[in-house]
């Protein structure tokens, strides 16, 4: 049956995810981010409030250093890619913001191991939270908000990338 073979293929995945903070120095194919930040767009959220924005940062010192700064993100010096997830900040939401950038997180780890492209969550900590903020120039407030009425489209690839979640924007 299709059904239950495709059916033991997505739980193979869901089950394989582990934290991988240790990268091939290939870089990660344009059609591989455009995936992941697609099924990111795509993730429900608390009251559809899509409270988040995703920082993608290429440049090797950015990420170089973003790694040194206070926190537990340190892999990212090896990447060749960052994504920076950033949540509104509203204090009314912070459980709903919590939740969905969980939510949101392993989602797009989810989509990026479809395409054998490992990846962990970075914390940022203390003053890291600030100066991650300052050296990214994340505003205070405003984020974007995608369209939802588009159609998901899918590449295929194999790289590596970091997912960093920067949970410090709950204490804007
Ligand atoms: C909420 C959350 C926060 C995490 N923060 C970090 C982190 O700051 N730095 C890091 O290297 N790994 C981080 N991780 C990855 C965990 O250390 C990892 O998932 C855990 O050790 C289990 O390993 P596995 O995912 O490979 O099974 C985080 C995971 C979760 C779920």
């Amino acid at each position: 049956m299709p059904e239950v073979e495709n059916a033991q293929n997505v739980i193979a995945l869901l089950k394989s995810l582990r934290a991988v903070r240790q990268f091939r120095p290939d870089p990660v194919p344009q059609e591989v981010v455009d995936a992941v930040l697609d099924v990111a767009r795509w993730s429900g959220s608390a009251s559809n409030q899509q409270s988040w924005e995703f920082v993608v940062i290429h440049n090797q010192e950015t990420l170089r250093a973003l790694a040194a700064l206070e926190g537990f993100a340190a892999h990212l010096a090896g990447a060749a890619l960052g994504i920076v997830v950033v949540m509104a900040g509203d204090q009314g939401q912070v459980e709903q913001e919590t939740f969905d950038e969980g939510r949101v997180s392993e989602r797009m780890m989810l989509a990026a191991a479809a395409y054998g492209v490992g990846s962990s969550i970075g914390w940022f900590k203390g003053r890291g939270r600030a100066a991650v903020k300052q050296m990214l120039g994340i505003p205070r407030t405003e984020i974007l908000r995608f369209a939802q009425d588009d159609t998901p489209e899918s590449a295929a690839f194999d790289a590596h990338i970091v997912l960093v979640e920067l949970y410090c924007s709950l204490t804007r």
